[in-house]
């Protein structure tokens, strides 16, 4: 569906360098569309990037029915531009504003924008190798309201930043506290969902983390604190002899679009791999015995990420002599290829921005 596009009249210079940013820099335009009960979403735009105005209010400022998303847009070698999965993250988008009580979207006709606004801030689009386009998604209840209920009106956006690595220490392995005290995300609760409030929740945790010198947080479960869940903003696998181990996806661990990309590549791989809750008292005796070599983190931002030494309950272990293990350093390579190779799309992940 056509819509109306107001350009910039103040274009911004382009970063020389976002290698080590995340968030640094927004480029020249944003879509937006609202939503009115009744009426369903109308008034699709892009507009300049810039400030929003809301009522204070509004549900997604007092009750928080905010959920976002994320992936990236590559500048492949053959200059071509392809958006990686976008349709699985537009899924995973009504998977979340359904948790909430916030209206789809049409994953077409939003697919659609997607590819339209960066086609429109395509010079954004970094090509050193390890950076890319962050295409960030977000919904938010808009009416202003004080009793506790949905709200019966929304604003959806779509925003773009070139980036580079997540972490400062990029594709090295990290240093990870496990969490004992605080939990991401309840059974029951909204983990499930990449709901703002997620986030928010996981601050104080990371934060005591990185003020002893760790990188992020390995979260456990809720109930027993005793299962793997997520580490940082990551989901986690783990490696012993030829099987490789992720804990199932539940209503309190969110379904990782990298997760299901590196799972498919370890099957095709023939490696055994098994979804299946992993003992954090497991962990701590595998990686003493040396039978797991090798912990990472999958995620859209980091991709994929070592972890080089766990800390639990005061000791402290380092994981295959804080190196990239082989099952790590091969998925991350293949799933930089699958991003950045042309003519490498063997399973129709890919959309082409031209
Ligand atoms: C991811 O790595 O997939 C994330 O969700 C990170 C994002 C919150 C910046």
């Amino acid at each position: 569906m056509p819509f109306p596009i107001t350009t910039s009249l103040n274009p911004k210079p382009i970063p020389e360098d976002v290698g080590n940013t995340f968030g640094a820099y927004f480029t020249d335009h944003m879509f937006l569309m609202d939503y009115k009960q009744g009426l369903g979403w109308y008034n699709h735009r892009i507009v300049p990037f810039g400030p929003l105005s809301l009522h204070p209010s509004c549900a997604a400022i007092q009750y928080g029915q905010s959920i976002f998303d994320g992936f990236k847009a590559y500048r492949c070698d053959d200059d071509v531009i392809r958006l990686f999965r976008p349709l699985d993250h537009i899924e995973r988008i009504n998977k979340s504003t359904a948790r909430l009580c916030m209206p789809a979207v049409d994953p077409q006709s939003v697919l659609a924008a997607m590819v339209q606004l960066v086609d429109l801030d395509r010079r954004w689009v970094p090509r050193q190798k390890g950076t890319a386009l962050y295409v960030r998604e977000t919904m938010i209840g808009t009416e202003g309201l004080m009793g506790v209920r949905p709200a019966s009106e929304y604003t959806f956006m779509i925003f773009l930043s070139p980036v580079g690595s997540y972490y400062a220490e990029g594709a090295n392995p990290v240093s990870i506290l496990v969490s004992d005290k605080h939990v991401r995300a309840a059974r029951g609760g909204i983990g499930a969902a990449k709901a703002a409030a997620n986030y928010g929740a996981s601050l104080l945790a990371s934060e005591e983390a990185k003020s002893m010198g760790y990188t992020q947080v390995l979260w456990l479960d809720s109930t027993e604190r005793r299962f793997l869940e997520e580490v940082g903003t990551m989901n986690v696998m783990l490696r012993i002899g030829n099987e490789i181990i992720t804990p199932p996806l539940s209503d309190s661990i969110l379904a990782g679009v990298t997760r299901m990309t590196a799972l498919a590549l370890l099957r095709e791989w023939g490696l055994q791999v098994s979804e299946r809750p992993i003992d954090i008292n497991d962990v701590m005796t595998g990686i003493g015995n040396g039978t797991i070599e090798e912990i990472w983190g999958v995620g859209t931002a980091a991709v994929v990420s070592p972890i080089g030494q766990l800390t639990y309950r005061g000791q402290t272990l380092e994981v295959g002599a804080r190196r990239i293990g082989k099952v790590t350093a091969r998925l991350h390579a293949a799933i930089t290829s699958l991003h950045t190779q042309p003519g490498k799309d063997p399973y129709g992940w890919r959309v082409d921005v031209i």
